[in-house]
């Protein structure tokens, strides 16, 4: 038996502070405890990059993370990004190249590219492969961000 624990956070700009089972994973929490449903969950095993959102600053999967290993860090979400505008950009780019499907794995996708402003070819898919996609081919993904990183204006 796990007695709960106390953490303190910050989840998009907003201060939390809940009890959570030591074994909870930073997804589960985000998706089921705190309602934010951008965050997918889908290979489970940090391949997919769905859950990807960023742990001060820097991208990781919320599937390999617990929940108690955010006490005292800021956490942003996809909602948080698109929420203070970091995102419009990228997100416009997406938009004009048809660069999602189902739309699954896009927040990932967003979420890792957010900060990929100036980034040349080689770095676009070294940032590109960490997320995969099912659906679209990656052409259009590419497109989209080699747009975003004025690459390709
Ligand atoms: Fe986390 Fe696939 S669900 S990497
Ligand atoms: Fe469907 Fe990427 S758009 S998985």
């Amino acid at each position: 038996m796990h007695s709960r624990r106390s953490i303190s956070t910050r989840i998009n700009g907003q201060e939390v502070r809940v009890e959570v089972s030591p074994r909870r994973l930073l997804a589960d929490f985000l998706r089921h405890d705190l309602g934010l449903h951008g965050t997918h969950v889908g290979c489970e095993q940090g391949v997919c990059g769905a859950c990807t959102v960023l742990v001060g600053g820097a991208p990781v999967r919320s599937c390999l993370l617990l929940a108690a290993q955010v006490d005292g860090s800021e956490v942003t979400t996809v909602e948080g990004l698109h929420a203070s505008g970091a995102l419009a950009g990228l997100e416009a780019a997406f938009h004009r190249h048809h660069a999602l499907q189902c739309g699954f794995c896009t927040p990932g996708f967003l979420v890792s590219l957010a900060g990929a402003h100036g980034l040349d070819e080689a770095e676009i898919r070294e940032r590109l492969s960490g997320n995969l996609c099912r659906c679209t081919g990656y052409q259009n993904i590419i497109a989209a961000v080699r747009e975003f990183a004025g690459r390709d204006a």
